[in-house]
């Protein structure tokens, strides 16, 4: 009487496939990152990120509007600092007027309910590329979370919801969570980039931000020193229990697709949300390969997709969030 189970009775029709299937993606699974830049009326592509944009604040104001209409309503902002306000403490990220802080007013006011969540970290700001301070050829530690506390105090004082640190300082979260309490910044959270690891994927974004590490003598060109190894598992996992018990709300996986086995992991470890940044990289060879014709761009996007919340992801940062939700509406 062999076989009295068959699997393929459950994929026999689009119907019972449909009712078996166990990963949707909504809207609401997406963290739409945004590229903010200085001036007016500017929408310059990516090159390396074909498709997106780097915006004017202007310009960040019809995104908003128009990502808030497609129901996307999470941003996770980044900013482009112009050659001249670099330097190797990042002091321009303090400047109450600067780009991030007025991004983050521009969209709390054209679409106040939408949530705002900032990045945390030196490298746009430094003039090595670094997500921390130099000192004697090292990437300076307690010096560095200083700043980054009072960074998301100022970030909190222009309006954002959440903070997310994506530098991989030590303790940086704790040193956070003390400076947002003492200024009555209660309510403001904390997404921590927990296990972040040094990866060739962020290339994409690099460009977009004009932040690689610069070739300087005496100064690492990587950043060994404090993203993590990706040949490491066990390191993640006590990284991202810190950080919980430093005060993160929100812990992240990054990047996404060659890390979903820390995602598993940490999905089972910990009791907070977890979310992965299907990074800029993966973004760029789906484009890629698809503009050549040898994938098909949407399946891909989807299956991937699928993939990154499978394993565990309760939210994606991704740049694929639009192009998402116009497949769904189809
Ligand atoms: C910098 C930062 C990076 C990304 C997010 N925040 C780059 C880096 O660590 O060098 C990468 C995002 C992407 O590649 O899409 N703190």
């Amino acid at each position: 009487m062999y076989p009295i189970i068959r699997n393929r009775r459950l994929r026999s029709s689009e119907a019972i496939r449909r009712l078996v299937k166990e990963i949707i993606i909504t809207p609401d699974d997406f963290l739409v990152p945004l590229f903010v830049v200085e001036g007016e009326n500017i929408k310059e592509e990516i090159a390396s990120m074909p498709n997106y944009y780097r915006l004017s604040l202007d310009n960040l104001e019809k995104e908003v509007k128009e990502l808030w209409k497609m129901g996307l309503c999470s941003v996770l902002l980044f900013v482009k600092v112009p050659e001249n306000l670099k330097d190797n403490k990042g002091t321009e990220a303090l400047n109450p007027d600067g780009l991030m802080q007025q991004a983050i007013k521009t969209v709390k006011n054209t679409c106040p309910d939408m949530l705002v969540m900032t990045d945390v970290a030196l490298d746009p700001y430094s003039s090595y590329g670094h997500d921390g301070i130099i000192g004697d050829g090292q990437i300076l530690n307690d010096e560095t979370t200083e700043i980054l506390a009072e960074m998301s105090v100022s970030h909190a004082q222009a309006g954002a919801d959440f903070v997310a640190p994506s530098d991989m300082m030590d303790g940086r979260i704790l040193t956070i969570r003390e400076a947002l309490e003492e200024e009555g910044f209660l309510n403001t959270g904390i997404m921590s980039y927990s296990a972040k690891y040094a990866s060739a994927f962020y290339g994409p974004f690099r460009d977009a931000l004009d932040s690689a590490p610069v070739d300087i003598k005496n100064v690492p060109k990587d950043k060994k020193t404090y993203q993590m190894d990706f040949a490491n598992r066990f390191e993640a996992i006590k990284e991202t229990q810190m950080d919980v018990d430093e005060g993160a709300d929100i812990v992240m996986v990054k990047p996404g697709l060659c890390y979903l086995d820390i995602v598993r992991e940490i999905r089972n470890e910990v009791e907070v949300p977890v979310a992965v940044y299907q990074v800029s990289g993966e973004y760029s060879m789906l484009k890629a390969a698809a503009e050549k014709g040898w994938l098909d761009h949407d399946a891909v996007m989807m299956e991937q997709l699928i993939a990154i919340k499978r394993a565990g992801a309760n939210i994606i940062a991704s740049y694929f969030a639009k192009d998402v939700v116009r497949l769904l509406d189809e």
